[in-house]
């Protein structure tokens, strides 16, 4: 009997300790599932990493499975597949980029011209990036500028999107092309790149207006904007009604 109560005390106690036991239960089993998720997380992480790795040695496989462009033979040597250091060209990687340089004198029409171009949403013009000086030092770091401008590198507020279909710049006579034109010569014929030529026929015209500009360089007309630089067809209509700066050449 004693014995029995005992074993009723015992049965007591054991009842009451496995309402203990299942939280230290539940907590083997938490913390179990916590080591189990990290090691699947670390797991999902390695794959992600491969498969990244995996992804850049693709790439080239990628770009060699775009498809032809659809163009006549002789325009294959100017259409390109650039691939940009900085950002990903996405899902336009395999739209095919032609390489252009507006060569041209100051007053022939260049800033205009460019103006128009940058209108379209895929194309980019960047500007006289020879203006400074440092750019145009020697043929190495003309080369190392169009580089990085062709490979779609250089980001200017001219910059387009990733999808960009053309891209150059523009590229007065004086700023080392005719210093080292031999050798641009060369990196324009084998990169493939399209040259246009900017002439303004009228040459007194244009003595007229490289005068004007030194003129409105310094007289800020019209609410101190440069007026000699138009860059809407508003701006040209004030330029043709205002003979001031003629005048004053
Ligand atoms: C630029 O393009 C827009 C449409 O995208 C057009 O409305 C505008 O007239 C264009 N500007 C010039 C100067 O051609
Ligand atoms: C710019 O390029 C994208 C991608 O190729 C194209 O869908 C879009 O129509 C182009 N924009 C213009 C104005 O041609
Ligand atoms: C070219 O010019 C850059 C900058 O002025 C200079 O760092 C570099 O050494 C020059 N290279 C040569 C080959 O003269
Ligand atoms: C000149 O500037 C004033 C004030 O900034 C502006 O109201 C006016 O429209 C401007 N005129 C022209 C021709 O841009």
């Amino acid at each position: 009997m004693a014995d029995d109560l005992c074993s009723f005390t015992k049965d007591v106690f054991i009842t009451k300790a496995p309402k203990k036991s299942p939280l230290v239960l539940r907590m083997i089993v938490l913390v179990f599932a916590m080591v189990c998720g990290v090691y699947i997380c670390s797991i999902c992480v390695k794959q992600i990493s491969t498969r990244s790795k995996a992804g850049f040695l693709n790439i080239p496989v990628i770009q060699k499975a775009c498809p032809e462009p659809n163009i006549e033979p002789w325009e294959i040597p100017y259409v390109h597949h650039p691939k940009p250091k900085t950002y990903s060209r996405a899902e336009c990687a395999c739209n095919p980029v032609r390489y252009f340089a507006i060569l041209s004198m100051q007053r022939s029409g260049s800033g205009w011209f460019e103006t128009l171009l940058n209108n379209h949403t895929n194309v980019s013009s960047n500007g006289e990036i020879f203006s400074v000086k440092v750019r145009r030092s020697n043929i190495s770091t003309i080369v190392e500028t169009l580089d990085k401008i062709y490979n779609l590198d250089w980001l200017s507020s001219a910059s387009k999107n990733e999808c960009t279909a053309a891209v150059g710049l523009k590229w007065m006579l004086n700023q080392g092309l005719m210093q080292h034109h031999t050798e641009i010569v060369e990196y324009f014929n084998t990169r493939g790149v399209s040259i246009i030529f900017l002439f303004r026929r009228n040459l007194l015209r244009r003595m007229i207006s490289v005068l004007a500009n030194l003129y409105d360089r310094d007289a800020k007309l019209l609410n101190g904007t440069h007026k000699s630089h138009v860059h809407s067809p508003h701006e040209t209509y004030l330029q043709n009604t205002s003979p001031q700066s003629m005048q004053h050449c």
